[in-house]
């Protein structure tokens, strides 16, 4: 049995008094049990975000970077969001792959790092219009895994949360069908059980992209979809609760 997982991505959203305010709203009314939640604020509200929500919701980075230490100007290192009680990044982003050259390479060795360290990574792969258009959408998420996971070993798959993300649903508004989202993340599943088939049955992979209130319940229904990592509609404590409550 997968525990299902509903992140919240505010990308470049929030303060740190929105993000108190948004706790504020948020806390009290979660449900008990239910699935795990996590919010991902920017870096300067990961502490308040961490002292406001104790143990009943996770905080997550955006992003970090592979090294533990060094002159990597503007960068932030796991052992540091560790250490303010951070517990989970976000890694491989489309709009930081897009934006910001996250590569491949630099993902094969962020993974490793953030788990030697303590963080559960949250790895996003999805292909874009195109490819899906072209009939490409397997080659192109069997690459990014092939890439991204070279160096985790099998017994490491198991611990990951992967986020489908197809980027033509990211922020549009258009989001995946249920059947299209099922059958993604099946394939993303029996990729990580040829390697390990422990490793299939555990890891959890959500679905994001236009992920809302309305549908989120439909998605999550699918059998292989174990949460959902959510941008635009997680910026509303009444809608990110719904989309709890659906999970
Ligand atoms: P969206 O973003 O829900 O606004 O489409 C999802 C994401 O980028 O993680």
């Amino acid at each position: 049995m997968r525990v299902p997982y509903v992140a919240a991505n505010w990308k470049m959203h929030k303060t740190v008094a929105e993000t108190e305010a948004f706790l504020a709203e948020l806390l009290p009314k979660l449900p008990d049990g239910g699935p795990e939640v996590v919010v991902c604020p920017p870096y300067p509200s990961l502490a308040r975000a961490v002292e406001l929500c104790g143990d009943r919701v996770a905080v997550a980075a955006q992003n970090m970077h592979e090294e533990p230490s060094g002159a990597f100007t503007g960068e932030v290192s796991a052992p540091m969001l560790v250490e303010i009680g951070v517990g989970a990044v976000v890694l491989g982003h489309s709009e930081r792959r897009e934006h910001f050259g996250e590569s491949d390479e630099a993902l094969a060795r962020k993974l490793p790092a953030a788990l030697d360290a303590g963080l559960q990574p949250i790895l996003c792969v999805g292909e874009n219009e195109g490819q899906r258009d072209a009939g490409e959408t397997e080659a192109v998420l069997t690459r990014q895994l092939e890439a991204d996971l070279a160096g985790l070993g099998d017994d490491r798959l198991g611990g990951l949360v992967v986020a489908y993300e197809p980027i033509w649903a990211i922020g549009t508004g258009r989001t995946a069908t249920p059947e299209q989202a099922q059958e993604t993340i099946a394939v993303i599943r029996a990729w990580i059980a040829a390697r390990s088939s422990e490793a299939g049955d555990a890891v959890r992979i959500l679905y994001g992209g236009s992920v809302k209130p309305d549908n989120a319940a439909e998605l999550i229904s699918k059998p292989d979809v174990d949460g959902a990592l959510v941008g635009g509609a997680s910026l509303e404590p009444s809608d990110f609760l719904a989309i709890v409550e659906a999970a």
